[in-house]
């Protein structure tokens, strides 16, 4: 293991244990320098409250520098999973309808609006407000999960100017993406569905906001498995950097029914990722 990946993590550790805030030294070099599409509005009170329920890993206060240096790790988070899945969000055409499932404090939305150019494009938000974390990761999701805090988000999009917005809150939809207005064109969930949640336990609902064009891009755990479901997609899982240089590379999972539309992802395809066809995925 090499000295460039022992030294941050102790480094990291030892902030941790002496109370001592992250800094931008403990950013991923490749993502300090690069363009900041996700805006934060002024760290105040309302948002160090909304932050420390998403992201408990920060100890952030109110003031300039907090809110420069969470600017800066919501970018450097948005540019690698970014990296990894532009072939296919360029590839596509602009989208008419988004769909950001848990989606915190809306930085993707933001992030890709400005990135993407997407300037006609209706982006839906889900997610609930609450104080609750169930993780389970795999099996049934509960709805004792969220963490959100939908006026914050709304803030924070305005602060982005993302023109055309929709917040869903989940408890009114009784947990089910079933019952948002669908079809997408994308639907993205970092850290949510796929990740904290078992993907499978989503899919259904996921297949029926969607069309045959449909891209899913989803954050996925280290045990992530493939389930049957999946066997109607064309699949990509690609590595992505993470804005902490302590931080290891975790994947996406990124599927859709039309298998061309992932075809740019193989091109940019590292050893650790993986292809797979939904033909071939139906002989094994
Ligand atoms: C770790 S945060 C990730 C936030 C954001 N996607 C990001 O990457 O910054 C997980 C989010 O999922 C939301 N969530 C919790 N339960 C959920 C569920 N059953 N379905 C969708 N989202 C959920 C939480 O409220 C929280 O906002």
């Amino acid at each position: 293991m090499s000295l460039s990946f022992i030294l941050p993590r102790l480094r990291a550790e030892w902030r941790k244990r002496t109370g001592r805030e992250l800094s931008a030294a403990d950013i991923h070099p490749g993502f300090r320098d690069r363009e900041r599409h996700f805006r934060s509005p002024p760290m105040t009170a309302e948002m160090v409250a909304a932050i420390a329920r998403l992201s408990p890993q920060f100890h952030l206060e109110p003031g300039e520098s907090s809110r420069a240096f969470w600017e800066l790790t919501q970018n450097g988070s948005c540019w690698g999973e970014f990296d990894a899945a532009a072939p296919v969000l360029r590839l596509m055409p602009p989208p008419a309808r988004t769909l950001d499932i848990g989606c915190g404090l809306g930085r993707s939305t933001a992030f890709f609006r400005r990135a993407l150019g997407w300037r006609d494009t209706e982006f839906h938000l889900y997610d609930g407000d609450g104080p609750r974390v169930d993780y389970p990761r795999s099996g049934k999701r509960t709805d004792r999960s969220f963490c959100g805090d939908l006026n914050t988000l709304r803030a924070v999009l305005e602060h982005n100017e993302v023109p055309k917005f929709r917040i869903f809150d989940a408890h009114k939809l009784d947990h089910r993406l079933d019952a948002l207005p669908g079809p997408y064109d994308l639907v993205y969930s970092f850290y949510a569905a796929g990740f904290h949640w078992s993907l499978a336990d989503f899919w259904s609902e996921f297949e029926a906001i969607s069309h045959k064009r449909t891209v899913g891009i989803f954050t996925i755990h280290r045990n992530f498995e493939e389930f049957p479901a999946l066997r109607n997609w064309a699949t990509r899982i690609v590595p992505f950097d993470r804005s902490l240089i302590k931080d290891r590379p975790h994947r996406l999972l990124i599927a859709s029914r039309d298998e061309e539309l992932l075809r740019p992802c193989a091109a940019v395809e590292s050893g650790e990722a993986t292809t797979t066809r939904p033909k071939e995925r139906a002989t094994r």
